[in-house]
């Protein structure tokens, strides 16, 4: 392996605790073991790890939810929770876990894929702008400590919405 290879791969039971660490040395939004279990147990396929010479040093956890969107039920992706190591960083990591969720949802036929990101968090949104997200909708005080998020999406398949509808904007 190259000092620069990393995997990309859907994560072991065993290795949610290294997932924990990491989610909470890298974010303020912190869960429940129970709650990383249950997306492992439900969502296996989008909960993604990315390995450098065996070390677990960045991870993608994503859940299908069914929303009522557009006068129909559409399944969408909901990226709960994405983060890498410190020194990890700008190697394309983040980038790789993305394209992969990506690539599942939409051999699973899903019609986006949506997140919720501070408004402050300028790195993250950097992220997902050059990875195609567009910013849908300001969510007021959406966190515990009252600052607002943007919710951004990612339209997959085309041609699902009404006429006129412009991929992006979520009504
Ligand atoms: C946000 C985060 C996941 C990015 O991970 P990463 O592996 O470094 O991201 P990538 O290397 O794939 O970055 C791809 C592009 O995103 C942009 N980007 C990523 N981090 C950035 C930063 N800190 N500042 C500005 N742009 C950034 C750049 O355009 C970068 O391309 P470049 O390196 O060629 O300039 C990582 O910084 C992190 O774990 N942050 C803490 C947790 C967090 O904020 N998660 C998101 C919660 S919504």
């Amino acid at each position: 392996m190259k000092p620069w290879e990393y995997i990309i791969r859907s994560i072991s039971r065993n290795e949610i605790d290294n997932v924990i660490r990491i989610n909470r040395e890298c974010l303020p939004e912190n869960y429940s073991r129970f709650f990383f279990e249950e997306i492992f147990r439900n969502f296996q396929r989008y909960f993604l790890v990315a390995e450098f010479n065996g070390k677990i040093v960045g991870y993608a956890m994503a859940r299908v939810e069914t929303i009522f969107h557009l006068f129909k039920l559409q399944k969408k992706l909901h990226l709960i929770s994405i983060a890498v190591l410190p020194s990890f960083r700008r190697m394309g990591i983040a980038s790789s876990l993305l394209k992969k969720l990506e690539e599942e949802a939409v051999s699973a036929d899903i019609f986006s894929i949506f997140l919720e990101v501070r408004v402050s968090n300028y790195g993250a949104l950097s992220l997902y702008r050059k990875m195609g997200f567009k910013m849908v909708q300001v969510l007021k005080k959406y966190y515990r400590d009252g600052e607002d998020a943007y919710l951004m999406e990612k339209i997959l398949s085309r041609g699902m919405g009404p006429p006129g509808f412009e991929p992006g904007f979520l009504g």
